[in-house]
Protein backbone atom coordinates (compact mmCIF):
# COMPACT_ATOMS: atom_id res chain seq x y z
CA UNK A 1 0.00 0.00 0.00
CA UNK A 2 1.20 3.40 -0.68
CA UNK A 3 0.35 6.39 1.93
CA UNK A 4 -1.94 8.81 0.98
CA UNK A 5 -1.51 12.23 2.55
CA UNK A 6 -4.64 14.83 2.20
CA UNK A 7 -3.40 18.58 1.63
CA UNK A 8 -6.34 20.61 3.00
CA UNK A 9 -5.27 23.92 2.16
CA UNK A 10 -7.82 24.59 0.00
CA UNK A 11 -10.46 23.57 2.78
CA UNK A 12 -9.31 26.90 4.41
CA UNK A 13 -8.78 28.29 0.92
CA UNK A 14 -12.70 28.66 0.46
CA UNK A 15 -13.43 29.77 4.05
CA UNK A 16 -10.83 32.78 3.64
CA UNK A 17 -12.38 33.59 0.46
CA UNK A 18 -15.31 34.82 2.57
CA UNK A 19 -13.55 35.65 5.74
CA UNK A 20 -15.87 33.52 7.92
CA UNK A 21 -15.09 30.27 10.33
CA UNK A 22 -16.85 27.99 7.65
CA UNK A 23 -15.55 25.39 6.02
CA UNK A 24 -13.30 24.82 8.73
CA UNK A 25 -10.12 22.73 7.72
CA UNK A 26 -10.01 20.61 10.83
CA UNK A 27 -13.53 19.25 10.34
CA UNK A 28 -12.14 17.44 7.12
CA UNK A 29 -9.84 15.11 9.40
CA UNK A 30 -11.61 12.40 10.68
CA UNK A 31 -13.40 12.56 7.25
CA UNK A 32 -10.54 12.04 5.27
CA UNK A 33 -9.01 9.30 7.66
CA UNK A 34 -12.65 7.51 7.46
CA UNK A 35 -12.23 7.61 3.74
CA UNK A 36 -8.60 5.95 3.74
CA UNK A 37 -6.31 8.69 3.83
CA UNK A 38 -2.77 7.90 6.27
CA UNK A 39 -2.00 11.64 7.46
CA UNK A 40 -3.10 15.46 6.58
CA UNK A 41 -0.84 17.85 4.79
CA UNK A 42 -0.98 21.38 5.55
CA UNK A 43 0.99 24.54 4.37
CA UNK A 44 0.94 27.29 6.94
CA UNK A 45 2.35 30.03 3.88
CA UNK A 46 4.09 33.15 5.05
CA UNK A 47 1.58 35.08 3.87
CA UNK A 48 -1.10 33.07 5.67
CA UNK A 49 -3.17 32.98 2.68
CA UNK A 50 -5.16 29.77 3.37
CA UNK A 51 -4.16 27.64 6.68
CA UNK A 52 -3.83 29.79 9.43
CA UNK A 53 -1.80 29.55 12.82
CA UNK A 54 -4.82 28.31 14.86
CA UNK A 55 -5.65 26.07 12.07
CA UNK A 56 -2.12 24.28 12.43
CA UNK A 57 -2.06 24.52 16.11
CA UNK A 58 -5.26 22.35 16.47
CA UNK A 59 -4.17 19.91 13.95
CA UNK A 60 -0.86 19.60 15.34
CA UNK A 61 -3.08 18.91 19.08
CA UNK A 62 -5.21 15.72 17.44
CA UNK A 63 -4.21 12.99 19.60
CA UNK A 64 -2.18 10.44 16.97
CA UNK A 65 -3.09 11.86 14.02
CA UNK A 66 0.06 12.06 11.50
CA UNK A 67 0.87 15.53 10.41
CA UNK A 68 2.47 16.82 7.62
CA UNK A 69 3.68 20.17 8.47
CA UNK A 70 4.25 21.99 4.85
CA UNK A 71 6.51 24.62 5.07
CA UNK A 72 8.95 27.44 3.67
CA UNK A 73 12.84 27.54 5.35
CA UNK A 74 12.33 31.00 7.43
CA UNK A 75 13.23 30.99 11.04
CA UNK A 76 9.23 32.08 11.84
CA UNK A 77 8.38 28.55 10.68
CA UNK A 78 10.84 26.46 11.90
CA UNK A 79 10.16 28.01 15.47
CA UNK A 80 6.90 27.21 14.76
CA UNK A 81 7.43 23.47 14.02
CA UNK A 82 9.83 23.04 16.67
CA UNK A 83 7.14 24.65 18.88
CA UNK A 84 4.04 22.21 17.46
CA UNK A 85 6.63 19.10 16.54
CA UNK A 86 4.11 17.89 13.87
CA UNK A 87 5.16 14.31 13.04
CA UNK A 88 6.64 15.22 9.84
CA UNK A 89 7.28 18.38 7.92
CA UNK A 90 7.88 18.98 3.63
CA UNK A 91 10.22 21.87 3.53
CA UNK A 92 9.14 23.52 0.12
CA UNK A 93 10.18 27.01 -1.68
CA UNK A 94 7.77 29.93 -1.58
CA UNK A 95 7.60 32.52 -3.16
CA UNK A 96 4.66 35.27 -2.28
CA UNK A 97 3.31 35.77 -5.87
CA UNK A 98 3.02 32.28 -7.02
CA UNK A 99 -0.21 30.69 -7.30
CA UNK A 100 1.00 27.38 -6.00
CA UNK A 101 4.67 25.85 -4.95
CA UNK A 102 6.33 26.24 -8.54
CA UNK A 103 9.46 24.03 -8.47
CA UNK A 104 11.42 21.90 -6.05
CA UNK A 105 14.25 23.51 -3.34
CA UNK A 106 17.34 23.94 -5.09
CA UNK A 107 19.25 22.22 -2.19
CA UNK A 108 22.42 22.18 -3.69
CA UNK A 109 22.40 26.00 -3.88
CA UNK A 110 21.04 26.48 0.02
CA UNK A 111 22.81 23.47 1.60
CA UNK A 112 23.84 25.27 4.84
CA UNK A 113 20.71 27.09 5.50
CA UNK A 114 18.76 24.12 4.71
CA UNK A 115 20.65 21.49 6.69
CA UNK A 116 20.82 23.93 9.84
CA UNK A 117 16.60 23.72 9.46
CA UNK A 118 16.98 20.01 9.04
CA UNK A 119 18.89 19.50 12.01
CA UNK A 120 17.09 22.04 14.53
CA UNK A 121 13.73 20.02 13.33
CA UNK A 122 15.13 16.44 13.30
CA UNK A 123 16.21 17.69 16.76
CA UNK A 124 12.71 17.84 18.45
CA UNK A 125 11.60 14.51 16.54
CA UNK A 126 10.07 15.91 12.99
CA UNK A 127 11.09 14.11 10.09
CA UNK A 128 12.05 16.53 7.72
CA UNK A 129 11.31 15.83 3.97
CA UNK A 130 12.63 17.89 1.10
CA UNK A 131 10.66 18.74 -1.74
CA UNK A 132 12.84 18.61 -5.28
CA UNK A 133 12.40 18.25 -8.69
CA UNK A 134 13.61 14.27 -9.44
CA UNK A 135 17.61 16.00 -10.34
CA UNK A 136 20.10 13.66 -8.97
CA UNK A 137 22.31 16.42 -7.88
CA UNK A 138 19.59 17.72 -5.02
CA UNK A 139 18.35 14.23 -4.10
CA UNK A 140 22.39 13.39 -3.32
CA UNK A 141 22.63 17.07 -1.93
CA UNK A 142 19.08 16.30 0.46
CA UNK A 143 20.67 13.17 1.75
CA UNK A 144 23.88 14.44 2.55
CA UNK A 145 22.52 17.75 4.61
CA UNK A 146 20.49 15.03 6.61
CA UNK A 147 16.77 14.82 5.57
CA UNK A 148 15.28 11.48 5.66
CA UNK A 149 12.62 11.86 3.18
CA UNK A 150 12.50 13.35 -0.07
CA UNK A 151 9.20 14.62 -2.13
CA UNK A 152 9.52 14.07 -5.56
CA UNK A 153 7.80 17.36 -7.33
CA UNK A 154 5.09 15.45 -9.53
CA UNK A 155 3.95 19.11 -11.14
CA UNK A 156 5.80 19.05 -14.49
CA UNK A 157 5.07 15.33 -14.95
CA UNK A 158 1.07 16.37 -14.30
CA UNK A 159 0.62 19.19 -16.34
CA UNK A 160 2.35 17.41 -19.56
CA UNK A 161 1.32 15.31 -22.09
CA UNK A 162 2.42 12.28 -24.48
CA UNK A 163 6.39 11.95 -25.10
CA UNK A 164 6.88 14.85 -22.48
CA UNK A 165 4.82 13.50 -19.77
CA UNK A 166 6.49 9.76 -20.27
CA UNK A 167 9.70 11.54 -20.26
CA UNK A 168 9.19 13.49 -16.68
CA UNK A 169 7.84 10.06 -15.24
CA UNK A 170 11.20 8.40 -16.29
CA UNK A 171 13.04 10.96 -14.55
CA UNK A 172 10.33 10.52 -11.55
CA UNK A 173 11.21 6.80 -11.83
CA UNK A 174 15.52 7.32 -12.12
CA UNK A 175 15.03 9.76 -9.26
CA UNK A 176 12.92 7.53 -6.77
CA UNK A 177 15.55 4.91 -7.58
CA UNK A 178 18.64 7.13 -6.74
CA UNK A 179 16.86 8.33 -3.51
CA UNK A 180 16.05 4.56 -1.81
CA UNK A 181 19.92 3.69 -3.25
CA UNK A 182 21.10 5.75 -1.29
CA UNK A 183 18.70 5.63 1.98
CA UNK A 184 15.96 8.46 1.32
CA UNK A 185 12.39 7.67 1.69
CA UNK A 186 10.41 8.50 -1.14
CA UNK A 187 7.25 10.14 -1.50
CA UNK A 188 5.74 12.58 -4.48
CA UNK A 189 3.39 14.92 -4.65
CA UNK A 190 1.94 18.23 -6.94
CA UNK A 191 -0.86 18.06 -9.44
CA UNK A 192 -1.55 14.10 -9.36
CA UNK A 193 -5.40 13.76 -10.42
CA UNK A 194 -7.86 10.77 -9.95
CA UNK A 195 -6.30 9.94 -13.83
CA UNK A 196 -2.62 10.65 -13.61
CA UNK A 197 -2.23 8.94 -9.90
CA UNK A 198 -2.20 5.40 -10.93
CA UNK A 199 1.42 5.95 -13.22
CA UNK A 200 3.08 7.36 -10.57
CA UNK A 201 1.77 4.35 -8.25
CA UNK A 202 3.89 2.19 -10.56
CA UNK A 203 6.85 3.13 -8.51
CA UNK A 204 7.78 0.99 -6.37
CA UNK A 205 10.07 3.54 -4.14
CA UNK A 206 7.34 5.14 -3.54
CA UNK A 207 6.04 5.01 -0.22
CA UNK A 208 3.90 8.19 0.03
CA UNK A 209 1.43 10.53 -2.09
CA UNK A 210 0.52 14.15 -1.01
CA UNK A 211 -2.72 15.21 -3.28
CA UNK A 212 -5.02 18.24 -2.27
CA UNK A 213 -6.17 20.44 -5.35
CA UNK A 214 -7.23 17.79 -6.97
CA UNK A 215 -9.43 15.72 -3.96
CA UNK A 216 -11.05 19.01 -3.21
CA UNK A 217 -12.03 19.82 -6.20
CA UNK A 218 -13.77 16.57 -6.98
CA UNK A 219 -15.42 16.74 -2.98
CA UNK A 220 -17.37 20.11 -4.49
CA UNK A 221 -19.14 17.21 -6.94
CA UNK A 222 -19.26 13.90 -4.90
CA UNK A 223 -18.23 14.94 -1.68
CA UNK A 224 -15.13 14.44 0.11
CA UNK A 225 -15.01 11.26 1.22
CA UNK A 226 -16.15 10.02 -1.93
CA UNK A 227 -13.27 12.05 -3.26
CA UNK A 228 -10.76 10.52 -0.82
CA UNK A 229 -12.19 7.00 -1.39
CA UNK A 230 -11.75 7.70 -5.46
CA UNK A 231 -7.83 8.29 -4.80
CA UNK A 232 -7.38 5.73 -2.38
CA UNK A 233 -9.44 3.18 -5.14
CA UNK A 234 -6.56 3.94 -7.84
CA UNK A 235 -3.40 3.99 -5.63
CA UNK A 236 -2.78 0.57 -5.98
CA UNK A 237 1.03 -0.96 -6.93
N1 LIG B 1 3.31 18.44 -2.14
C1 LIG B 1 3.77 19.70 -1.99
C2 LIG B 1 5.15 19.89 -1.47
C3 LIG B 1 2.96 20.81 -2.31
O1 LIG B 1 3.44 22.06 -2.19
C4 LIG B 1 1.64 20.59 -2.74
C5 LIG B 1 0.75 21.76 -2.99
O2 LIG B 1 0.45 22.40 -1.81
C6 LIG B 1 1.20 19.25 -2.85
C7 LIG B 1 2.07 18.20 -2.59
C8 LIG B 1 -0.17 18.94 -3.30
O3 LIG B 1 -0.36 19.41 -4.61
P1 LIG B 1 -1.82 19.49 -5.22
O4 LIG B 1 -2.58 20.46 -4.38
O5 LIG B 1 -1.59 19.94 -6.61
O6 LIG B 1 -2.38 18.09 -5.11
Amino acid sequence: MINLGVNIDHIATIRQARGTTYPDPVDAVSVCLAAGADSITAHLREDRRHIQDHDIERLAAIPGLHLNMEMGVTDEMVAICERLRPAACCLVPEKREELTTEGGLDVVAHKARLAAAVARLSAVGVRVSMFIDPIPEQIRASREIGAAVVELHTGHYANYFGAAQAKELDALADGAKLARDIGLIVHAGHGLTVENTPAICGLPEVEELNIGHAIVADAIFKGLQQAVADFRAVMVR
